[in-house]
């Protein structure tokens, strides 16, 4: 008899510990979670974004200073210059606060943590995971990371399990290479509900630049961070994307890059109904405009994206937004080269230039968090969508065989990978991080891999376009980007094809 107890004794006392284990784990993963969110939001925040753009502005005044008389007399309208940046940068300054207003944070961000350092050289310094906090999970396809917000705001999810950690590379060159993802061993789920929220937060700045007493804890100057000036890149880079995706100056570039892909959409899915629309995935989604758009032609469309920096900006467009031209920003400051005059400089741009709630959204628009590899590569996507729209997102992979080998599955049957963009891997020039693998494949090879996924082309062009270029720089990088439709062929054709 004393055996069998005996036995049950040590199982339960394995499971203790085992239970012990998952309670540490969890715990350390919220750290680091918390850590890195810190980080984000110190970069968008008061001692890393106003503060280098400050920065920027006393180093040309210094080297104003340093003119002879004869020269600076020539340039007399040069303080006047530096002071109107000052307004520019506070005007960033404002429109990034009001954003981080609006941001609900999936974990307490004011609470003390520790986190040992060995551990955290592991992780991505801008990595991001999440948990649930009040989401109910409505699990609508992307396993248990989806989440939908049943009342009016986005929410935050969580996925157990996946533990890649990601450091991508940094800088203009790369499209949007903004360096940070949310992956590690959570997963970020954010949607977007068709009742898109309309609430302001309290004004927390005052006339002075002071915060109120309204704001929230973690925005409090005392629990940021100094962050490096990559990540003050980073926001530099969303400031870029908000004029591609949201501003009437952006336009050029999404007929250059958009337009063709919903034409496409258009033509591929003639016949799609309202009471049953065709379901389209875009990974890869930035801010989210052309997400919304498909959403707008009628089909079932979400956008995926695993950038915090992106996420919370999206969030803050689509879902706070209540007029076109809420905003005001100067997304030109932060480069004195290649200007025609410092008023094309100093101009401003005002945001969005659609209302996103009244745009005509069709019912089931979402945005999923997290990383495309681990979302989709859940059981539950298999065969469920009818479209899969990639643009500027098949060169972010390490492994772009994975890519595309996880949307041919995702597809169903006779469904449609629609694709535009360079060939610009991300990881391409990581140098050093010997657990970065990237594989970085010709446009000849990437085909050749779709068709082995059972993919075969239905319509090739290459198209000249700029990414997060400045209209009116005297520099504009160009792209001979791909574009393609490519149809996976149904195993029942596969089969009868000798
Ligand atoms: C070059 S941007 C393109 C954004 C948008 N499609 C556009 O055309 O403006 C690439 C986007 O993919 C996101 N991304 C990169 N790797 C990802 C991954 N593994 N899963 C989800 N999103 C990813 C990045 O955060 C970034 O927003």
């Amino acid at each position: 008899m004393s055996v069998p107890m005996n036995d049950t004794l040590i199982l339960r006392r394995e499971e203790e510990e085992d239970d012990e284990e998952r309670r540490r784990q969890r715990k350390l993963e919220e750290a680091l979670e918390i850590k890195s969110l810190r980080r984000i939001i110190s970069a968008y925040l008061k001692i890393s974004y106003p503060e280098a753009a400050e920065e920027d502005v006393r180093r040309y005044e210094r080297s104003f200073k340093m003119l002879p008389p004869a020269h600076k007399a020539l340039l007399s309208h040069y303080p006047s210059k530096f002071e109107r940046l000052r307004r520019c940068i506070s005007a960033n300054s404002y429109f990034i606060f009001d954003m981080l207003q609006e941001f609900e944070p999936p974990l307490d961000l004011s609470q003390d943590v520790d986190v040992c350092d060995g551990l955290h050289e592991n992780i991505p310094s801008d990595h991001d995971d999440s948990r649930v906090t009040n989401c109910s999970s409505q699990s609508t396809s992307a396993s248990q990371s989806m989440c939908v917000s049943e009342s009016d705001h986005s929410c935050l999810g969580l996925v157990e399990g996946s533990n890649r950690v990601c450091n991508s590379p940094v800088g203009e060159e790369k499209h949007g290479g903004h360096g940070e993802s949310i992956n590690g061993s959570h997963t970020l789920s954010l949607e977007y509900t068709k009742q898109i929220h309309n609430c302001h937060a309290n004004n927390a700045i005052d006339s002075n630049g002071n915060v109120s007493s309204s704001m929230r804890t973690w925005l409090d100057p005392s629990i940021q961070l100094h962050v490096p000036l990559v990540d003050v890149d980073k926001v530099r880079c969303i400031i870029r994307n908000i004029v591609r995706d949201w501003a009437a100056e952006g336009q050029k570039e999404r007929d250059q890059c958009y337009r063709p892909i919903l034409e496409e959409l258009d033509s591929l899915f003639v016949d799609r109904c309202k009471e049953s629309p065709p379901a389209c995935l875009v990974p890869g989604a930035g801010l989210g405009r052309l997400a919304l758009e498909i959403s707008c032609r009628g089909f079932i469309s979400q956008g995926n994206e695993f950038s915090y920096y992106m996420m919370i900006c999206s969030s803050f467009i689509l879902n706070v937004c209540q007029t076109a031209g809420e905003w005001t920003i100067y997304p030109w400051i932060h480069s004195n080269c290649n200007s025609l005059s410092d008023d094309d400089q100093l101009r401003p741009v005002s945001i969005p230039d659609i209302h996103p709630a009244s745009a005509g959204i069709t019912e089931g628009f979402s945005m999923c968090g997290g990383d495309f590899v681990e979302v989709y590569n859940d059981p539950s996507q298999v065969g469920a969508w009818d479209a899969v729209v990639t643009c500027f997102f098949i060169d972010t992979a390490h492994n772009i065989v994975e890519y595309i080998e996880i949307i041919s599955r995702i597809l169903k049957e006779g469904g449609v990978w629609i694709n535009m963009g360079p060939l610009l891997y991300h990881f391409a020039d990581v140098y050093g991080q010997g657990d970065d693998m990237s594989i970085e494949l010709s446009l000849e090879d990437v085909k050749r891999v779709a068709l082995h996924y059972g993919f075969h082309i239905e319509k090739e062009k290459t198209i000249e376009t700029t990414y997060t270029t400045n209209p009116r720089s005297m520099m504009q990088n160009r792209y001979y980007a791909a574009f393609w439709t490519m149809r996976k062929r149904s195993a029942r054709i596969e089969h009868s094809t000798p």
